[in-house]
């Protein structure tokens, strides 16, 4: 009877640690949610006016289907953007891109811009692929620069189509199996906790390909990026 009588009180002040230690987390979690915007430096609507205008450049040159001139234009119009922000222009530099394996899928990256809170991407394939999106604590905008992505969410029968010019939003948390053609490429711009996305991101490479040099290009490039701009105050 005592015995049970002493579990009763020890496990009751258990739970109120757990339910303590849960709570201080979950403020913790709220805190962190409620200040990552404040750190943005870059915002949707600026990079769609960059991405429509580019494309108007694009048409007008009638150069709309030439992948190198619409990622020059790009990158050119968003160091105009936002002249405040550190970006990588070096695009033509191969040893700048890597291979990207996450999700089932494969494409090739660039990167323009990655800081804790942010990360700014050319990213595509020139032969198609098909996976799935991740689970990511970030909002994710994808803008079809050429060619197309296809996506959908489980329930939907009929998949939901991106074309040059239209924009992917992703918003965090929400996950669907995509998939694009050959020769589509795509401007993403990422919002949120970006070092929580990093553990999907190198995943597939850890567990599949076991592509070490592509994981450590990776890991160099990123932290790079990140470091470089924390010590210039960008979180
Ligand atoms: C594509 O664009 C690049 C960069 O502007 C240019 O150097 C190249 O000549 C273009 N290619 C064609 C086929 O027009």
């Amino acid at each position: 009877m005592s015995q049970k009588g002493s579990c009763t009180t020890s496990c009751a002040s258990k739970w109120a640690l757990y339910a303590a230690i849960l709570a201080v987390l979950y403020g913790i979690g709220s805190y962190l949610q409620s200040i990552n915007s404040s750190f943005y430096r870059m915002d949707p609507a600026g990079l769609n006016d960059v991405f429509q205008a580019t494309l108007a450049t694009a048409r007008a040159a009638g150069q709309d289907q030439n992948a190198t001139f619409l990622v020059e234009t790009v990158i050119g119009g968003i160091e105009k953007q936002y002249p405040a922000v550190r970006f990588r222009n070096d695009f033509t530099d191969k040893s700048q891109w890597m291979f990207n394996n996450a999700g089932g899928a494969m494409g090739s990256m660039f990167i323009i811009h990655a800081s804790i809170t942010e990360y700014l991407i050319i990213f595509g394939t020139a032969t198609g692929t098909e996976g799935h999106t991740g689970v990511h604590t970030a909002d994710d905008y994808f803008h079809i620069l050429k060619g197309q992505q296809l996506a959908y969410s489980p329930g939907a029968l009929v998949a939901e189509e991106y074309n040059q010019g239209d924009v992917h939003w992703l918003p965090r948390g929400e996950v669907q199996q995509y998939s694009m053609p050959r020769e589509s490429w795509a401007l993403e711009y990422a919002q949120g906790w970006i070092p929580l996305m990093l553990p999907f991101g190198f995943a597939d490479g850890i567990l599949s390909t076991l592509d070490v040099w592509t994981l450590y290009k990776t890991a160099v490039i990123t932290g790079r990026h990140m470091i470089g701009n924390l010590l210039a105050g960008k979180i």
